[in-house]
């Protein structure tokens, strides 16, 4: 049996079996909100004293003791007793051993209900800048790898296969958009969860004078949470933030698997820096691309906390129910994950060259030319579905008599297609001539992401 800190000792007898002590604890997991707990704690602190629920007196021993409290978790001096199940209570307990009957105020009005939904949308205020810095850091690094590969040109593949040459710069650019949303989206969760559940009790209020908006605005609060009952039940954020970090998993994965195909032998359009390698224990040869690999598999993760976080809150009866506690195992292990993920990922962008003469060396195939032919003839007044079948018969004709590109076409035998095809069509074949001539808006030609580079460099540039 455990000797326990419970502070409803006097409401159930006996002692705490210590399998539900050990059940129920949320402290090993949720003392990194302590930071957030001790600031809720001095704000709701200096509302009593403001309306007159503590005294001055009163309120500076509570504020001294908690940030003494605030230090020894710190600077590791600080002793975690399970027994006192989360950080609230610890940090509770430990204030009334310092300052007795004056500790005991301070949870006049509250819950640990509104305390820690208080707590967690501090902390998750935090979170998200330093996710959103560690997005601008990738986001910098693909546009410093952008800016030179700007004319060398790639095969891009739909389904896999090649399709149309693209500038290398406008791949690695079409990352630094999908980072761009997960900002955004990172900074539409901040400003929707941004407003105060403190004051709400536990579930409806309190009969006491408490000024909700004075905590809500010492804590940076935009406003309050206007419903109690709502207040004490409501995680749509914790929802919400673990999915912006499945989306940005899912970009993370989807860049991981280019590279492991582009690292490939078989493409060689990549050379990641031995750094960010690993090697083989038998095969004396290899340069795995694991970092890769294991980005790609912690979508898995993030997933799986998204499905746990969203099958937690279903049908939960209203307001607080405990299942609530284990919020923070899924939201906290979402947010290591991807931050460690962007860190790592920035590294192998800095540090990844890409070989463009091979790359080049291989243009040829594929027929990337193809859909610019059909475009040429389109401008000479062929109806887009007649040139396309057109260049369609040109492309099988040319694999019937070994021509692996078009430009291996004849005049003769273009005019045989088209009567519409002059001399000037070579000019419009090969993927970088391709490339050079793309002029809408946002298309894979130097001309375009010269345009890009300079934007997303000034929206990134260091303030
Ligand atoms: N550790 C709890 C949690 O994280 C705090 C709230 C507990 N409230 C309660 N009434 N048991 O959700």
């Amino acid at each position: 049996m455990a000797k326990s800190k419970r502070s409803w000792e006097k409401r159930l007898g006996g002692e705490t079996d210590e399998l539900t002590v050990d059940f129920v604890e949320s402290l090993s997991y949720d003392k990194r909100l302590y930071k957030y707990d001790i600031a809720a704690s001095v704000a709701h602190a200096r509302m009593l004293g403001e309306v007159g629920l503590i005294t001055k007196s009163e309120l500076s021993e509570i504020q001294k003791a908690l940030f003494e409290i605030s230090d020894e978790i710190a600077t590791g001096r600080f002793r975690f007793d399970k027994t006192c199940e989360d950080i609230h209570m610890a940090i509770e307990a430990a204030l009334i051993k310092k300052i007795g009957d004056v500790g005991a105020k301070l949870h006049t009005g509250r819950s640990r209900n509104d305390q820690v939904a208080t707590d967690m949308r501090l902390w998750m205020r935090d979170e998200i800048e330093l996710l959103q810095t560690r997005i601008t850091l990738l986001q910098r690094a693909f546009v410093k790898l952008a800016a030179k590969y700007t004319e060398a040109v790639m095969p891009a593949y739909t389904h896999l296969q090649r399709a149309q040459p693209v500038v290398i710069s406008s791949y690695l650019l079409s990352f630094v958009e999908q980072l761009a949303r997960d900002w955004q989206r990172l900074k539409n969760c901040s400003e929707l969860l941004n407003i105060s559940p403190l004051g709400c009790g536990a579930v409806a209020g309190s009969t006491l004078a408490l000024d909700r908006k004075s905590t809500a605005k010492q804590l940076g609060f935009e406003g309050i949470v206007w419903n109690s009952i709502d207040a004490a039940g409501d995680r749509d954020f914790c929802a919400e933030f673990i999915f912006d970090c499945a989306l940005i998993a899912v970009h993370l994965s989807r860049l991981a698997e280019d590279w492991i195909i582009y690292s490939t032998g078989e493409f060689n359009f990549i050379r990641i820096d031995d750094k960010y390698c690993t090697g083989s224990s038998m095969m004396p040869q290899k340069r795995n691309p694991d970092i890769l690999e294991l980005i790609r598999a912690k979508t898995g993760s993030v997933y799986g906390a998204l499905m746990a976080m969203l099958t937690i809150l279903k049908a939960q009866p209203s307001t607080y129910n405990r299942d609530l506690q284990e919020d923070k195992i899924h939201v906290f292990r979402s947010a290591d994950t991807i931050e460690a993920a962007l860190d790592v990922a920035a590294a192998v962008v800095a540090n990844t060259k890409f070989n463009t003469d091979h790359i080049a060396s291989g243009l040829d195939s594929g027929f990337l030319d193809a859909t610019a032919l059909a475009e040429y003839l389109v401008k000479k007044g062929v109806p887009f579905r007649k040139a396309h079948g057109i260049v369609g018969s040109l492309v099988a004709t040319c694999e019937q008599q070994d021509k692996v590109k078009l430009s291996d076409i004849s005049l003769d035998e273009f005019k045989a297609a088209s009567e519409l095809v002059d001399d000037d069509v070579y000019s419009c074949l090969g993927a970088a001539n391709v490339a050079k001539r793309y002029t809408t808006l946002g298309a894979a030609g130097p001309e375009q992401v010269a345009k890009q580079i300079a934007y997303w460099k000034d929206q990134l540039k260091e303030q």
